[in-house]
C-alpha cells in the first residue's frame, strides 16, 4: 500500500537508469546493517519446506529468483537475499568490459507493466566481476550468465571466445551457467540461437567445460517468439551436447510484431531500440515453456521468465512445466514485498491443489 501509493509516484518521477543503482545499492547497503538487515529478511523471506526446490543438487530455498539484468556486476547478492528471492542470475557478464548502448537504457511503459530495455549488454567484464565475488560466501545460490562482449568487431569465432572466457573465468564461483542466445554479433548477423551457430558454440563450450572438470548445469536462455521448428532444433542440440536446461524467456526484441504483444500500444514506439519486459512477456513465455516441457517430457529443465507480477502468474508458468521462475520487471514495479507475497500466495495455491511441495506442481495443468 505504501509503496504503490506514496513510493513509487515518486520514483516514476525519476529515470528508471537513476533510480536503479541507488535502490540496488541502497537496498544492498541496508542488506549489510546489523540488525537492520536481518530484521528485513525475516520479514521478507518465507520460509517453508513446501517452497523449497532441490534441483541438479542446489538446494533453492524458494523458487522465485532475480533475474539476469538487475545485477549485472555481481554487486547486489545480500540485496536478492534480503528481499526474499530463492537465487538470482547475475550478468550478463562478457569477456571484455562494454559501458552499454547511449541512454536511455530503460524506458517505463506503465500502463502496459513493461519496459522497453536497451543495455546493450552493458558489463564490467569477467575479470573485474570475478575479483569482486571471488571472496563472496553468499546466502543464495546464484547462476551465471554468460554472454559475448558487444563490440563491432567481437564475431564470429571471436564471439564464441569471448563467451568460454566467460564460462571459465567463473569456473569456480556461482551454482550453474545461463547461456544468453541473444547476442547478435555472429559474423554475418544471425543469432546465437540460429542452430549452426548455437552447435559451434556449444562445442566449444562442451570443450571448455571438459578443460575446466565443471559439472555445474548448464541452461540456455531463449527469446520467446522462436518458431518451434528451431525450438525443436534447440532442444535437440540440448541433448546433444548436455545442456540441461532452458530459460524460457529473455525479452522480446522483434519491433514489428512488439505492439501486438501490448494492451495500450500508443505508449510505445517502435523506433526505440531495444526489447520488451513484464506483462508483454507474459502469455508468451508461457506458451513457449509449455510447448518445451510437452516436448521434453520434463528431460530439460525450464526457468520460465517473463511478466511474473503475482504468485498466479508463477504458479502458471510452473504448471505449464517451470522447474524454477526468474523476474525482474514484476519487483520494480511492485517493489520489496513482491517476492514475500508470491511466495505466501504459492503456499495457497499448493494447499488448495492438497500438493506439499512446490516441484509437484510443475507440468500439472
Ligand atoms: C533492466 C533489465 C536488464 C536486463 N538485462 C539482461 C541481461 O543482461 N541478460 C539477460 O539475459 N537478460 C536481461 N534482461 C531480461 C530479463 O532477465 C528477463 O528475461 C526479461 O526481462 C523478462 O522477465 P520480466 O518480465 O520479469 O522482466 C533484462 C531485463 C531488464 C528488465
Amino acid at each position: 500500500m505504501i509503496y504503490n501509493h506514496l513510493i513509487r509516484p515518486i520514483l516514476y518521477k525519476i529515470p528508471a537508469d537513476t533510480i536503479h543503482p541507488i535502490v540496488a545499492g541502497g537496498g544492498e547497503l541496508i542488506a549489510k546493517i546489523p540488525l537492520i538487515g536481518p530484521a528485513l529478511s525475516n520479514y521478507y523471506r518465507v520460509d517453508n519446506p513446501a517452497l523449497r526446490v532441490q534441483l541438479f543438487g542446489i538446494n533453492f530455498p524458494n523458487p522465485i529468483g532475480l533475474s539476469a539484468g538487475f545485477d549485472k556486476d555481481g554487486r547486489y547478492l545480500d540485496f536478492a537475499h534480503t528481499f526474499g528471492f530463492g537465487f538470482s542470475e547475475i550478468g550478463s557478464i562478457t569477456g571484455e568490459a562494454y559501458a552499454g548502448n547511449p541512454k536511455p537504457w530503460t524506458r517505463r511503459l506503465v500502463k502496459n507493466q513493461a519496459l522497453v530495455i536497451n543495455y546493450g549488454l552493458k558489463s564490467e567484464g569477467a575479470e573485474k566481476i570475478y575479483s569482486r565475488l571471488r571472496n563472496k560466501k553468499p546466502f543464495l545460490p546464484f547462476g551465471i550468465s554468460v554472454a559475448k562482449t558487444n563490440r563491432v568487431d567481437c564475431v564470429g569465432e571471436k564471439a564464441i571466445a569471448d563467451y568460454v572466457k566467460v564460462f571459465k573465468t567463473f569456473k569456480d564461483i556461482g551454482s550453474y551457467y545461463t547461456i544468453n542466445l541473444s547476442c547478435p554479433n555472429t559474423a554475418d548477423g544471425t543469432p546465437f540461437s540460429e542452430p549452426e551457430t548455437l552447435k559451434r558454440l556449444l562445442m566449444e563450450i562442451d570443450k571448455a567445460r571438459t578443460e575446466i572438470h565443471s559439472s555445474k548445469p548448464i541452461f540456455l536462455k531463449i527469446n520467446p517468439d522462436l518458431e518451434k521448428t528451431k525450438i525443436d532444433q534447440i532442444i535437440e542440440l540440448c541433448h546433444r551436447f548436455n545442456i540441461q536446461g532452458l530459460v524460457i524467456s529473455n525479452l522480446i526484441k522483434d519491433h514489428q510484431k512488439a505492439k501486438t504483444y501490448l494492451k495500450y500500444p500508443e505508449e510505445y514506439n517502435p523506433s526505440w531500440p531495444g526489447g520488451l519486459s513484464g506483462l508483454a512477456v507474459r502469455q508468451i513465455s508461457t506458451e513457449c515453456i509449455r510447448y518445451v516441457y510437452q516436448k521434453t517430457q520434463g528431460s530439460i529443465k525450464i526457468i520460465g521468465c517473463g511478466g511474473v507480477f503475482t504468485g498466479d502468474d508463477a504458479y502458471e508458468k510452473i504448471k505449464a512445466g517451470a522447474s524454477l521462475i526468474e523476474l525482474i520487471t514484476g519487483f520494480i514495479f511492485n517493489g520489496p514485498a513482491t517476492i514475500r507475497k508470491i511466495n505466501l500466495r504459492l503456499l495457497k495455491l499448493l494447499k488448495q491443489d492438497g500438493l506439499t511441495n512446490i516441484s509437484q506442481a510443475v507440468g500439472q495443468e
